[in-house]
């Protein structure tokens, strides 16, 4: 199942854990719509043409969702008879860690296996260097702000942006590296607007003519951070763009395809290696494994290193 926000690269991710499966001699169907689609019984069976001509596409065939009747004691003990009716002995969860902590209460409650695979454009997975779908927000991102760049120019405006990422910088922080943007504020670091007035004042002295603000939604709004930005009187128009939900469409990236690729196999090899409630990952270019709980429990540092180096290149 894929369960949670969808990511662009689950459906490669879905068409290697089915593919994978088949090729060591298991059976696979596909859960539809996540944990809802569990309680309900929307559980189809898969074969290797059923993954044909996915691999490029975005979203899920299976379809996504979040479960509020699952996180209940209730909705749990629904899940596991359906996957006992269904005789199902294993669970593959694509998605982020409210997916994972779902997973693990399967295994610890009602003793399914189940086995993880990050998929979250939010990169917010510990455990793993990459989640599923960051590396194509990351880029969906950068080509917008690419596009915006122009008008910017044109206008000599500050335009402040709002981009995904409730908990987490990481979407914020490598778009303002790949756009060369001039501000970026995540939920991470306290925020510090007179700062940020007065490196767009000093900008504005060197003869900049344009400024792009990136902001993480988990951080402020974007429309608050432009208010702060007229009521400062910099002398420039500001406008606001959200990218919203543009970010998790599109056809996966090569990078994307590839890690999505490499886990759903991982997480078969797992599997059949006897292990349960972990998750594949990838460090260093190396496929892992982790226990569910470490995504919850070893809260992924954010990337010190390249907010200041976004901060460094931004004058
Ligand atoms: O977790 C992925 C994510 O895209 C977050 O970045 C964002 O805050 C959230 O999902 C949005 O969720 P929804 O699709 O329910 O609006």
């Amino acid at each position: 199942m894929t369960s949670g926000g969808d990511a662009p690269g689950m459906n490669a991710a879905i068409r290697a854990v089915v593919r994978s499966a088949i090729f060591s001699g298991l059976k696979v169907s596909g859960i539809h719509f996540g944990y809802r689609g569990l309680l309900s019984g929307d559980i189809r069976p898969m074969n290797e043409k059923s993954v044909s001509g996915i691999i490029n596409r975005g979203g899920t065939i299976l379809g996504a969702g979040r479960s509020e009747e699952f996180k209940t004691r209730k909705g749990l003990a629904c899940a596991a008879e359906v996957c006992q009716q269904n005789k199902l002995d294993a669970l593959m969860i694509i998605g982020g860690d409210g997916s994972f902590r779902g997973a693990l209460e399967l295994y610890q409650f009602h003793h399914i296996t189940t086995i993880g695979i990050p998929g979250s454009i939010d990169n917010d997975v510990a455990g793993t260097d990459l989640s599923i779908g960051f590396d194509t927000a990351v880029n969906t991102g950068m080509s917008c702000m690419d596009k915006l760049r122009d008008t910017a120019e044109a206008h000599e405006r500050i335009f402040v942006v709002e981009v995904m990422g409730k908990e987490s910088g990481a979407i914020a922080i490598d778009v303002a590296i790949a756009s060369g943007a001039e501000g970026v504020i995540i939920p991470e670091i306290t925020i510090d607007i007179p700062k940020l007035c007065d490196d767009i004042r000093k900008g504005i002295a060197r003869g900049k003519s344009s400024f792009i603000v990136i902001v993480a939604e988990g951080a402020t709004s974007a429309y608050h951070v432009a208010r702060q930005l007229e009521e400062a009187r910099l002398g420039r128009e500001t406008r606001v763009l959200v990218l919203g939900h543009l970010q998790r469409g599109g056809p996966p990236t090569a990078l994307d395809r590839e890690i999505a690729s490499k886990m759903g196999a991982h997480a078969i090899d797992l599997l059949l290696l006897g292990k349960t409630a972990c998750f594949a990952g990838i460090q260093s270019g190396v496929l892992v494994d982790y226990p569910l709980s470490y995504t919850w429990e070893g809260r992924k540092p954010f990337d010190i290193k390249s907010l200041e180096l976004a901060k460094r290149l931004a004058i």
